[in-house]
């Protein structure tokens, strides 16, 4: 009997790294058996391994207790979401002839063009390309085709979105998995990872844009005809909003300040009662529960701000229909996606919900996991892929041989 696959997913952040094991169900679905969270003690910050040594402890907690969980022992692949401070993206176009006399356009044509499209970016000496992701294809006298292979043309134009990273970091990513004994692990950027989970194939076509609120950074993507058009790193985080209660209301240290948050935290004073009082456990002291709302609200609004001006300069605002999903920890600040609404003019502003994926009820609807299931969600659909192309070339192979 075949075994199923058992995928591990991953998602490395520098308040927890987080594992979920997926396994592929025979008619081709996808369940979670099993997932954890382990927190890389600051060994992880701003999306780079700052300590090998506290990240490989994280990782191989998370993953052993995942996979405790699932009851597995054996794993068929892995995917890792990453994403850091200094992952760029940038958008970039080049055309080919073809050179076929029967001007059939092949994979190796598509290759090529998208090889040549990625030249034309100057990368600083060690950067490494980590995506190169097909937007869309032309011919003479064709637009907006979304894979060109086998029409028929005289020459491919290619537009597409590549994602660089320092090679340096995403080396010592490598090298925390392979200390981890997690060999043979690809990578996907965050908002791929983040886009996979929530949103439907329907959402990415009408234009649609993820924003990951993690610790200490903020990553978007911006989705418009199904392909990533923008992504953008944003150095702000729910850290920064714990940060800003601490030090505007002396609540008495970081931990406080992020307990406080959780519980009493609002991004809308107006929701608040306006003689309500929080007592601060540890000093018996009283803060008006509004005064915490109009420190959260500030920095919620700086964020959303910022998101709004990305949004803008990818220049597709007004071609988001599908929604501005919110996802990570930090989309968890109630009241968030009403003032989101608000600043960036959208109707759609929603808690990112994970789809096709069955299992776990409380891992699916945790913002935590987006990420970690994202990822395996991709592993999960390049795998059938895979398996289709290999499944339509053996009926190819089958029709020709009764011919
Ligand atoms: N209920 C809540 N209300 C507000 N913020 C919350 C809540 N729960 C968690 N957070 C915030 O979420 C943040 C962590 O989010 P997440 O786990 O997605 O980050 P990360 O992936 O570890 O970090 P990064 O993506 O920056 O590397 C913390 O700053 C935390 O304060
Ligand atoms: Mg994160």
């Amino acid at each position: 009997m075949v075994q199923p696959a058992v995928l591990l997913g991953l998602d490395l952040g520098a308040s927890k790294v987080v594992a979920v094991i997926a396994v592929q169900e025979e008619g081709g679905g996808l369940t979670v058996t099993g997932a954890s969270i382990a927190p890389p003690q600051g060994g992880i910050r701003n999306g780079e391994i700052t300590d090998v040594n506290l990240t490989q402890a994280a990782v191989v907690r998370a993953v052993e207790e995942a996979m405790r969980t699932a009851g597995q022992t054996n794993l068929t692949g892995i995917r890792v979401s990453v994403d850091g401070i200094q992952f760029k993206g940038e958008n970039l176009r080049d055309s080919i002839t073809i050179s076929n006399p029967d001007r059939i356009i092949t994979v190796a044509d598509r290759d090529r063009v998208m090889e040549l499209a990625t030249a034309a970016c100057k990368l600083a000496k060690e950067e490494t390309v980590l995506h190169r992701i097909p937007q869309v294809f032309h011919i003479k006298g064709q637009r907006d085709i979304k894979n060109p292979v086998n029409m028929m043309g005289d020459t491919l134009e290619a537009e597409i979105r590549i994602i660089v990273a320092p090679g340096p970091v995403l080396e010592n990513i490598h090298r925390a998995l392979h200390l981890s004994s997690l060999q043979g692990a690809t990578l996907i950027y965050s908002p791929l990872a983040s886009a996979e989970a929530v949103l439907s194939r329907e959402d990415a076509e009408n234009g649609a844009v993820v924003v990951d609120i993690g610790d200490q950074l903020t990553h978007m993507g911006v989705f418009v005809r199904g392909s990533l058009t923008h992504s953008a790193v944003i150095p702000i985080g729910g850290q920064h909003f714990t940060k800003d209660l601490e030090i505007t209301k002396y609540l008495g240290g970081i931990s406080v300040a992020e307990r406080i948050k959780r519980i009493y935290g609002t991004a809308l004073p107006s929701q608040t009662d306006p003689t309500e009082q929080v007592e601060l456990e540890d000093e018996g002291r009283m803060v008006p529960r509004r005064d915490l709302a109009e420190v959260l609200h500030a920095r919620a609004v700086e964020l959303l701000n910022m998101v709004l001006a990305e949004i803008g300069r990818s220049g597709m605002l007004h071609e988001i229909h599908g929604g501005v999903h919110l996802v990570g920890g930090g989309a968890l600040l109630p009241h968030l996606p009403i003032l989101a609404q608000t600043i960036l003019g959208r109707p759609r502003v929603v808690l990112g919900k994970v789809s096709g994926i069955q299992g776990l009820p409380q891992v699916m609807g945790n913002p935590l996991y987006t990420n970690a299931l994202g990822a395996v969600k991709s592993l999960h659909r390049d795998l059938r892929e895979q398996g289709e192309r290999r499944q339509g070339k053996g009926i190819v192979e089958w029709f020709k041989k009764r011919l």
